[in-house]
């Protein structure tokens, strides 16, 4: 086995390292730090199994653990499950120096993230990410966060952890679709700021979705990186952190017109390509760069297309969406490779036109 590798996120007091490797429970205990005593390790029945050897290693090695499980995905994300976990840090006398260890996809480590987010005004939390997503983004950069019945992630909180441990073999029992939906965001990482990534995907698309292979590891620290160094920078810039959204105006529009039955990464993809056409509309984009988009993410079975005739609920999606100035949409786009730019307020016949073709690959699609 390889030493794992550390990746730096932000800088000064407040910095926190995103650890990747393989086989890598171990190294948990000593990423809490010397003062942690009590901690809550938050956990998906999914997970049971796992959270019970955290629960173990953590004791062997002189702490008092607890367990908490908490449902499956988004159910977990609700102020009811929250109030739960509060109760159960309120029973164990949980104080400021104890901790929180989420271990779970991008809804456990939210919620988890969210209830030491606000324990005591915040205690300290270490995300122990087992999907693609949550390690190559959700558990990365601070973000927390549950749902109410008006939409999702309306109630949350900045709370940046301290640590993050990607134990690339917590993947192995994770569905493979699950892993090529997290793909859609390492490929974001590709066209924003690592064209390397596109590369090592292309060159092998099948490598990149099995989560054993090598490839894989370094898909992940590459787009850690990216996240880091927006995260690290957007101290300074405040503006950087939105290239992140590449794709995701269109793609949270389609999760919210699709009652959010469609996986985040999926999307997020046709999301992609949406907004690569736009580029290309607006004159910005080659059409290579812009054609790019629709091949990678095809080689690796993400879809592309999005059916027709949804034009309105979708407008109406985005226009809704949080990063919306008054009405008018802005949108991350290319102007090349790794040249992320913005656009605003695109009018509503270059709008609809992308739309078209995205809804015409999906008739060119059937044909091929
Ligand atoms: N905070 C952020 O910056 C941020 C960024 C992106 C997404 N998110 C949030 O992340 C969530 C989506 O995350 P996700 O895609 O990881 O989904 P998820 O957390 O819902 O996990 C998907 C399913 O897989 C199960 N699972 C997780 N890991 C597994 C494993 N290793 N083996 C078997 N089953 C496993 C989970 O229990 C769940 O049923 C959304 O709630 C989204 O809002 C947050
Ligand atoms: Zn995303």
């Amino acid at each position: 086995m390889s030493a794992p590798s550390r990746i730096a996120i932000g800088t000064g007091p407040g910095a926190y390292d995103v650890v990747v490797g393989s086989g890598l429970e171990d190294l948990l205990p000593g990423l809490l730090g010397p003062d942690v005593r009590r901690v809550l390790v938050v956990h998906p029945e999914a997970l049971a199994a796992r959270g019970a050897r955290l629960r173990e290693g953590l004791q062997r090695n002189g702490f008092e653990p607890h367990l908490a499980s908490i449902p499956d995905g988004e159910a977990a994300k609700t102020a009811g499950v929250a109030a739960r976990l509060w109760g159960v840090l309120g029973e164990a006398n949980f104080t400021r120096t104890d901790a929180v260890v989420s271990v779970g996809g991008g809804a456990t480590t939210d919620l988890a993230g969210f209830v030491a987010a606000t324990w005591l005004r915040g205690v300290p939390v270490v995300h122990v990410p087992t999907t693609l997503l949550g390690m190559v983004d959700a558990a990365v950069g601070g973000k927390t966060g549950i749902n109410t019945g008006e939409g999702k992630n309306l109630v949350g909180s900045f709370h940046p952890p301290q640590a993050v441990l990607c134990d690339i073999e917590t993947l192995s029992t994770l569905p493979r679709q699950d892993f090529v939906a997290g793909l859609a965001e390492v490929v974001k990482c590709g066209f924003v700021a690592d064209p390397q990534i596109l590369e090592l995907v292309e060159a092998d698309p099948e490598a990149a979705s099995t989560w054993d292979r090598p490839v894989v590891r370094e898909l992940i620290e590459r787009s850690v990186r990216v996240k880091a160094d927006v995260v690290t920078a957007d101290l300074r810039e405040a503006s950087l952190r939105e290239i992140l959204n590449y794709g995701h105006t269109f793609g949270h529009a389609i999760e919210q017109v699709e009652g959010y039955t469609w996986r985040h990464g999926e999307a997020v993809s046709v999301g992609l390509v949406y907004v690569a056409e736009l580029a290309r509309l607006a004159g910005r984009l080659s059409d290579d760069v812009a054609d790019r988009h629709r091949a990678v993410l095809t080689t690796l079975g993400l879809p592309t297309s999005y059916a027709g005739g949804r034009w309105t609920d979708l407008h109406d999606a985005m226009r809704r969406d949080k990063k919306t100035r008054g009405d008018m949409l802005r949108f991350v786009v290319l102007d090349g490779l790794a040249r992320p730019g913005r656009l605003e307020g695109p009018d509503l016949e270059m709008l609809q036109a992308a739309y078209a073709a995205v809804t015409t690959s999906a008739a060119t699609d059937r044909e091929a």
